[in-house]
């Protein structure tokens, strides 16, 4: 693939996001199963939702920009799952594996946010207020799952982890 312009580079991304997107469909019901805290799959649960139309997001904007959506495979997720299921293979305390799976999840939401936010960018730059709206959209919903996951952890699971696993 030839990477001469910004709008280029921005269909890459996109690619790259779409992949991640469809894997984390995935990895978001793996870690739901596995979770313990009724709260904490409920999150995983909603994301998984959240994470249905996000891909129909970045569907329209494939179609508006008249590109084919698909085709590329996004390392990064596929590595951060595969962490993610290493996890979820361990003899676990129910409580710890609580807290490994929303620093699994985090690292999944981070990876995202850094994603959507140069797709953003970019999308502005090249004066597509409608995508850029459609993406900024998304990121919110990135960021506020990323917000939930942090007042879990900080108000039950962690400290659930710390007196529960020896
Ligand atoms: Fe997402």
């Amino acid at each position: 693939m030839q990477l001469e312009s910004l709008k280029k580079l921005f269909i890459m991304e996109l690619q790259d996001v779409y992949s991640a997107e469809n894997q984390l469909l995935e990895g978001l019901q793996l870690m739901a199963d596995a979770a313990s805290n009724q709260e904490l799959k409920q999150a995983f649960q909603q994301h998984l939702q959240e994470t249905q139309g996000q891909i129909g997001r970045l569907e329209q904007i494939f179609s508006q920009l008249g590109e084919e959506a698909g085709g590329e495979t996004c390392e990064a997720m596929q590595g951060l799952l595969a962490e993610a299921k290493e996890v979820l293979e361990m003899q676990a305390d129910p409580d710890v594996l609580d807290a490994a799976l929303i620093g699994c999840a985090q690292k999944n939401e981070h990876y995202e946010i850094a994603s959507y936010g140069t797709l953003v960018t970019y999308a502005n730059m090249m004066d597509e207020t409608d995508i850029a709206d459609l993406l900024q959209a998304t990121l919110d919903e990135e960021y506020a799952t990323d917000d939930k996951l942090t007042a879990l952890a900080e108000s039950t699971v962690n400290i659930r982890a710390q007196k529960g696993g020896s």
